[in-house]
């Protein structure tokens, strides 16, 4: 008579139990605290799965290496060519306190579309001492107007370019003959070594 309308049969209320469960777990999930917290965790496990990836994808294709520059001096009409574009193979001359630099390896900055483009195959110092990269011009610029700390401005900047970058040769000045380098010089690579026209006092001491 007990189980008669009411007793379920043995077995059944584990059934019963994990519906239960089911249910109440359903009902906590729309809980708007819950819902942000699932997007939550869906969005980490995203950005994870995308990082991955990214890691995993092949670095870009490296830009091939030009050869190294033979030593010369430039003029301000010469050294123009060297923007960065098409026309001298990529690569990227800036002249800074009359010593030219290769800075093919800067191009991110330098080279077209970079945030110093306008330093290309010009003559930067004005530039980089007034810490503009405006009015950069095509005449040639002997900088005597600069304060003394603007031109102090200027050795800090060579002394940063000539660690950085490969020195190719000087800028010349209107009417100044280019000097004759010898193989060893071509080979240095380096804005210290002593010039033909530059008694090796001359040099910068910072
Ligand atoms: C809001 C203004 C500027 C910001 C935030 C900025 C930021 C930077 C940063 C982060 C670097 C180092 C990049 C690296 O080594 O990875 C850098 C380098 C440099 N910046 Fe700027 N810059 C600013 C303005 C200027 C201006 C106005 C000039 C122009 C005179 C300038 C000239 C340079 C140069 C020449 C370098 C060295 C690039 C090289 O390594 O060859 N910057 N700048």
């Amino acid at each position: 008579m007990a189980a008669e309308g009411g007793e379920e049969p043995a077995g059944a209320a584990p059934a019963a139990e994990t519906g239960g469960l089911w249910e109440a777990f359903c009902a906590e999930l729309q809980s708007p605290a819950n819902i942000l917290l699932i997007c939550a965790c869906l969005y980490i496990v995203y950005k994870l799965w995308v990082r991955q990836r990214e890691e995993r994808a092949p670095p870009p294709p490296a830009e091939p290496q030009l050869p190294p520059l033979k030593r010369q001096d430039f003029t301000l009409e010469q050294l123009k060519v060297y923007d960065g574009t098409e026309q001298c193979d990529g690569r990227v001359l800036v002249a800074v306190n009359y010593k030219v630099f290769d800075v093919t390896r800067g191009k991110r900055f330098y080279g077209p579309g970079g945030p110093y483009a306008a330093f290309a195959g010009k003559d930067a110092s004005r530039g980089l001492a007034t810490f503009s990269v405006e009015g950069v011009d095509d005449r040639f610029d002997d900088l005597s107007d600069l304060t003394p700390m603007q031109m102090e401005s200027v050795r800090e900047w060579e002394a940063q370019f000539t660690d950085r970058y490969v020195y190719v040769g000087k800028l010349l000045k209107p009417g100044e003959r280019p000097s004759e380098y010898t193989d060893d010089e071509e080979a240095s690579g380096t804005a210290d070594s002593p010039r033909p026209d530059q008694p090796s006092g001359d040099k910068k001491t910072d």
